[in-house]
């Protein structure tokens, strides 16, 4: 594997474990986040999770330590020059990934591999706004990204068959079975879970059912580890209504894809889910209050 060094941009639910599970594999990460208080926020939550893992006797202490210590926090894109591969995971808005990746092309060496952690938009619009399409792949990685086995890695049109090799070699060195995947909204998992989590809403403005009865039946009846609500607070209510939005746009006429109202008014009132302590359910940490 060519990559050596990684950077990953934004150090939020995903960014944190995509920055945990790169030093896990030995590699040097450098994390860039916005904001100093979110930078704290993201690192302390690697160890944190480091912690628990130790804990659990899946990581011994010394490499918990020898993680943390390959990790370099930094407030300046300009740290993450001499990356290998830069993988993006900030805010679900295809204008703000699109200038990002522009301002990256400045910056990085010419052979830095461009990866989005996106969960709904195309990976070749991307590509093309970083000017280097060839060198542009998604690394889609699964919430809690230090638990789940799976990562997507997408193929856009202009994604090289080199860069597409290092990508999923990547993703196996951090533990994770790499699927491949088309440069489709969604790609494979989100297109089938989130017109199913947006249903799940639908049912309960509905009065159909509640959302706590809705998750017992998923996970009782269908064998889920979580039903779509507890899930959808998980996730984080504003990323699933920046991914329906994106589709929304994009085919106003399939109905399985509009934002039901109710995820509008949860987002609007400040309820995003667990970060927030309150999204369908109440929350007191990480466990259901
Ligand atoms: N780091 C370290 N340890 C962690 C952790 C983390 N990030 N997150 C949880 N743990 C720990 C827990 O604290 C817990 O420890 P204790 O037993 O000491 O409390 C332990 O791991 C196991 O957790 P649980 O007891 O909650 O065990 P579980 O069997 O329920 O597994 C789970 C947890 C793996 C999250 C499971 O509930 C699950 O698979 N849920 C579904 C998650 C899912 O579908 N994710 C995909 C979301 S969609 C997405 O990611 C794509 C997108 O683009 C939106
Ligand atoms: P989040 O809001 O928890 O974290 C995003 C972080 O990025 C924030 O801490 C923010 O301060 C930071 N940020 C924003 N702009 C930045 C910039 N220019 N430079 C550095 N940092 C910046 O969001 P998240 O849930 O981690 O989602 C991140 C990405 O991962 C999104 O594209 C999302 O769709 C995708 N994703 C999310 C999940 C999920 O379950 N939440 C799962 C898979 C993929």
């Amino acid at each position: 594997m060519v990559v050596k060094k990684v950077g990953v941009i934004g150090c939020g639910l995903m960014g944190h474990g995509i920055a945990q599970i790169s030093a896990q594999a030995g590699l040097s990460v450098v994390v860039r986040e916005s904001d100093q208080a979110a930078l704290d926020k993201g690192l302390q939550r690697i160890k944190r999770s480091l912690d628990k893992l130790v804990e659990k006797e899946k990581v011994s202490r010394p490499d918990a330590d020898a993680a943390v210590g390959r990790i370099k926090g930094s407030l300046r894109l300009e740290d993450l020059g001499d990356c290998d591969l830069v993988i993006e995971a900030i805010v679900e808005n295809l204008d703000a990934k699109k200038q990002l990746f522009k301002q990256l092309d400045g910056l990085c060496k010419p052979t830095t591999i461009f990866a989005s952690n996106t969960s709904s938009f195309s990976i070749g619009e991307m590509g093309t706004a970083s000017g280097r399409p060839q060198r542009m792949v998604g690394l889609h990685f699964f919430n809690p990204v230090q638990l789940m086995k799976l990562v997507e890695v997408v193929r856009a049109k202009q994604t090289s068959d080199e860069v597409f090799a290092e990508a999923k070699a990547f993703g196996e060195a951090c533990g994770k079975v790499p699927v491949a995947a088309a440069d489709t909204p969604g790609f494979v998992v989100n297109r089938l879970l989130v017109p199913y989590l947006a249903e799940a809403i639908r049912m309960v403005e509905r009065g159909d059912a509640t959302p706590a009865d809705v998750d017992t039946g998923m996970t009782l009846g269908c064998g889920y580890p979580m039903g779509p609500f507890t899930l959808l607070d998980y996730v984080g209510l504003d990323t699933t209504l920046f991914i329906l939005e994106g589709w929304a746009k994009a085919e106003p006429s399939n109905a399985l894809l509009q934002p039901p109202k109710l995820l509008r008014e949860k987002v609007k009132a400040g309820k995003l889910g667990r970060k927030t302590g309150e999204g369908f359910f109440k929350w007191d940490g990480d466990k259901r209050a």
